[in-house]
């Protein structure tokens, strides 16, 4: 079965749905919602941000994540619990146009960690990758301490590239090759 479906009416567009969830691309209507989940310090412990400074600041990101997702067709986006409704946290990849590479990632608010919801999205945010999208490959990082993310990552399938500074932190390289594409040189 797909993971992808047009016809919800989360926002008008829904890109991705899996069996408990939604995803969609962000909308300034989500500025509020990516300040609260900054703001928890555990939540952005392993990830290179902060809180945001100020509502302004959290627009500008949200403002360059609709762009991203408007250039490219892909980008973070917004999980939602599909019978609820309630926004739990984001995921999804980013386009990189100098390396040629998108990167995978995830974040979501502390109440909900340990329910399996960032592997279920990141999982149709993989195949959306590879099966509509035709990337060959994802990369991913994450912090040596975050055991969490590293566990999704490899519950994925990804394989550790070495390691690797991301925003200026030491950390842990991933890749996951597209099944059947020629490895990377
Ligand atoms: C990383 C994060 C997205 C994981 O989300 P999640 O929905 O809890 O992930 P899942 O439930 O799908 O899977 C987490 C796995 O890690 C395991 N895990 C969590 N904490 C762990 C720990 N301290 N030690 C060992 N395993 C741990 C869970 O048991 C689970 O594995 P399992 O399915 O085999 O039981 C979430 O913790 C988060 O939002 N963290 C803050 C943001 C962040 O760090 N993002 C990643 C930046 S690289």
């Amino acid at each position: 079965m797909s993971d992808r479906e047009t016809n919800t009416p989360h926002e008008g567009v829904v890109v991705l749905s899996t069996e408990r969830l939604v995803l969609r691309p962000h909308g300034l209507s989500d500025v509020p919602f990516m300040m609260q989940l900054n703001s928890d310090p555990d939540v952005v412990r392993y990830t290179g941000d902060a809180a945001f400074a100020s509502e302004a600041e959290a627009r500008a990101v949200v403002e360059r994540l609709i762009h991203q997702f408007e250039a490219w067709r892909m980008g973070r986006l917004v999980v939602l619990h599909r019978r609820t409704g309630e926004e739990l946290g984001w995921c999804g990849l980013r386009w990189h146009e100098d390396l040629e590479v998108a990167d995978l990632g995830y974040r979501f608010f502390r109440r909900h960690w340990g329910e399996g919801y960032a592997t279920e999205s990141a999982g149709a945010c993989v195949r959306h990758a590879f099966e509509e999208l035709g990337l060959p490959r994802l990369v991913a990082h994450a912090m040596p301490e975050n055991v969490a993310s590293i566990k999704v990552l490899e519950k994925l399938g990804f394989r550790r590239t070495g390691p690797t500074v991301f925003k200026g932190l030491s950390a842990q390289g991933f890749e996951l090759p597209r099944p059947g594409a020629p490895a990377a040189r």
